[in-house]
């Protein structure tokens, strides 16, 4: 289907011509909707507000949170926003960062040239704002995640003779555009832009930067290499997902694939052979293992054991040493957004972004002093780490993962609190976790209690394996859950949930999408993977998969609460190939960054032949991840 040819909002609602009342009946007719819902736990399950006894014609002037006009549906080689907005294209993978930096030239990358420029594959967006510039322009760090390289889109003449053609120097490249860099930004009359040579300005890399382990399980010995015998000292971090900005000032980069960047085979019987199997360790998509040892199994069992935890950097000080806090636990980490209890303690939340792995909560023994950064410094590494159970009646349990505490003893294989954080996976495999349908971003709202989850699709649930928490076989398309922790209390281990929207076209009734039936053609999206909240507490949600649905991934603002609960309102679009990830939004709620990552990515793409040159539409260039900053063309809030 062309849905390029869609209309920018819903022409059904817009016209008039027909009521709600009638697109439900439509809807009912075509899909068995309120069928779907009995299904599985009624409205109560879904978040739709409406009934086919309550629905009137007053529902179409339902007011939303948001007022912008919806972009249409679609896929071609750009990004699109609403009218009256325009985008700052902020940065670029190879854009400099110091006054030393070499120019881009993407057909000799070098590790010594991508060591002092921006990353590739942009994924979090962290912004901490330092105010007012002397010229009384708003500036801050942007705290950026270099998630992974698509080595085919990124180096010329990779496919020819792969994996031979991936030398030691190429490699060197890779590691170099993983990691993070912290940026310094300023807003000037046309638009946001980085401050090159920033004193602040950093790059942090999978191999070269230094980093501590720190928590219950450093030093431990599955933690000790030939390079590093004490176990607590790591060359880097990577497949840093989403992340977090704790209340005081750090920046969470949460390592999420890292099992993708081990080669190596390690005996059946070897003591960390089931530990690895779980983890998918090795996952072959680098080829760093053939050039250094460290990333082959066979000849460093440990190492894969340093990576999957939460790293906490402090982005005001380019020279600190970042820390992998591993009481956090150790999985495929996908967000680490935190929240003040109203006791002070802080929790964290998390996704393990695998088919059938878990969403968790830690809670600082501890509790945040404000206005005194370093008394909160050490915050995160003690404390409890949690793993949710969904309850078909709509509870949900946090089973705390301590050592000693059911199963997690010596007759399973635990023998401290370090082997219970190093396999965490298995702890909570034992614990009777809920298996949910990939985790990635969960975002707590210290205003209403609720914790958004994003569960972005598992095609491989079968009937047998669905439960009300993931209530479809082959969920291509993904849900969206809401968490209420008990009179806002985050540290709360009783909650409550319910889904807030099944995703996927809602006119294709084998797909069972749930949307609120105000949804216009533009609202409803597929496989849902970051969020935002803006300062007035609204939900963002950006899309890693929405392709399947026809379309490019983007933003799409989310109803939350009122009649027009569980409508979507479609934002940005991206260039076709790419995810969209951060989003951020500035404290004012003026700017919205995005990070477009993988842009020209698809099937026998490659440097030579991607599917876009975006951002630069130059034939001489590759596409490049990049940042946008959205705003308003009359400087307003965004979305309002
Ligand atoms: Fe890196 Fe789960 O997305
Ligand atoms: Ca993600
Ligand atoms: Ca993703």
């Amino acid at each position: 289907m062309d849905q390029s040819e869609n209309q920018t909002s819903n022409p059904r609602i817009r016209a008039g011509a027909r009521t709600i009342t009638d697109i439900i009946e439509t809807r009912l007719d075509r899909r068995g909707f309120l069928g779907g819902l009995a299904a599985t736990g009624g409205l109560f399950a879904t978040g739709c507000t409406t009934t086919s006894s309550v629905v009137s014609t007053e529902l179409e002037d339902a007011p939303s949170g948001f007022s912008f006009q919806e972009i249409m549906r679609g896929v071609d080689e750009t990004h699109h926003v609403p009218d009256g907005y325009t985008s700052d294209l902020l940065i670029r993978w190879g854009d400099p960062l110091f006054n030393d930096s070499p120019a881009f030239d993407p057909y000799n990358q070098s590790e010594a040239a991508q060591l002092k420029q921006f990353g590739y594959n942009n994924d979090y967006l962290g912004f901490v704002s330092l105010g007012e510039t002397a010229e009384g322009q708003p500036h801050g760090l942007l705290c950026v995640n270099h998630e992974y390289v698509s080595t085919p889109l990124m180096q010329p003449d990779v496919a020819a003779d792969y994996p031979n053609s991936m030398t030691e120097a190429r490699c060197l490249t890779e590691m170099a555009a993983h990691g993070g860099s912290v940026v310094e930004i300023v807003q000037t009359e046309t638009g946001w832009a980085p401050v090159v040579g920033s004193k602040y300005n950093r790059r942090i890399t999978a191999h070269r930067t230094p980093m501590e382990l720190t928590g219950p399980a450093a030093g431990a010995k599955r933690l000790q290499t030939k390079e590093d015998p004490s176990g607590r000292l790591v060359a880097g971090t990577m497949n840093n997902c989403a992340g977090g900005i704790t209340p005081w000032g750090t920046w969470l980069m949460a390592e999420e694939n890292f099992n993708g960047n081990f080669l190596g085979e390690l005996p059946a019987d070897h003591p960390e052979a089931e530990n690895h199997e779980r983890y998918g360790v090795p996952g072959g998509w680098y080829q760093w293992g053939r050039h250094i040892d460290r990333y082959d199994v066979s000849k460093e069992p440990n190492e894969p054991n340093r990576f999957g935890w939460v790293v906490e950097v402090d982005p005001m000080d380019p020279r600190s040493t970042p820390k992998k806090r591993t009481a956090l636990g150790r999985f495929k980490h996908e967000g680490a957004e935190s929240v003040i209890a109203p006791d002070g303690r802080v929790v964290l939340y998390m996704g393990d972004d695998q088919r059938f792995d878990y969403v968790y909560k830690f809670v600082t023994a501890g509790r945040y002093t404000p206005d005194a950064p370093t008394a909160n410094r050490d915050l995160l590494d003690e404390g409890t780490l949690y793993v949710a159970r969904f309850y078909e009646d709509g509870g949900l349990e946090w089973i705390p993962l301590v050592f000693g505490e059911g199963l997690l003893t010596p007759e399973n294989g635990f023998n401290s609190q370090a082997d219970v954080l190093i396999e965490t996976r298995r702890a909570a495999d034992l614990m009777s976790a809920t298996p949910m349908d990939r985790p990635e971003d969960v975002e707590p709202d210290p205003r209403t209690g609720k914790v958004w989850v994003m569960l972005t699709n598992n095609h491989r649930r079968t009937e047998d394996e669905v439960d009300a928490a993931n209530p479809r076989a082959n969920n291509r398309f993904g849900h969206v859950i809401e968490i209420t922790e008990p009179e806002g209390d985050f540290t709360a281990t009783q909650s409550r949930w319910e889904i807030l929207v099944r995703c996927g076209d809602p006119d294709v009734a084998e797909i069972g999408a749930t949307w609120n039936p105000l949804t216009s053609d533009q609202g409803w999206f597929g496989s849902p993977d970051n969020c935002a909240l803006d300062p007035q507490g609204r939900l963002w949600i950006a899309t890693d998969g929405n392709e399947g649905t026809g379309a490019a991934d983007g933003v799409w603002a989310m109803d939350t609460s009122g009649d027009r609960r569980g409508t979507g309102r479609a934002f940005f679009r991206a260039p076709i190939g790419a995810e969209v990830c951060g989003p951020r939004f500035t404290d004012d709620g003026r700017t919205l960054f995005v990070a477009v990552q993988h842009p020209g990515d698809g099937d026998g793409a490659s440097f030579e032949a991607p599917t876009t040159r975006w951002p630069d539409f130059d034939d001489a260039l590759p596409p490049r991840p990049s940042v946008l900053a959205l705003r308003r063309l009359d400087g307003g809030p965004v979305g309002s």
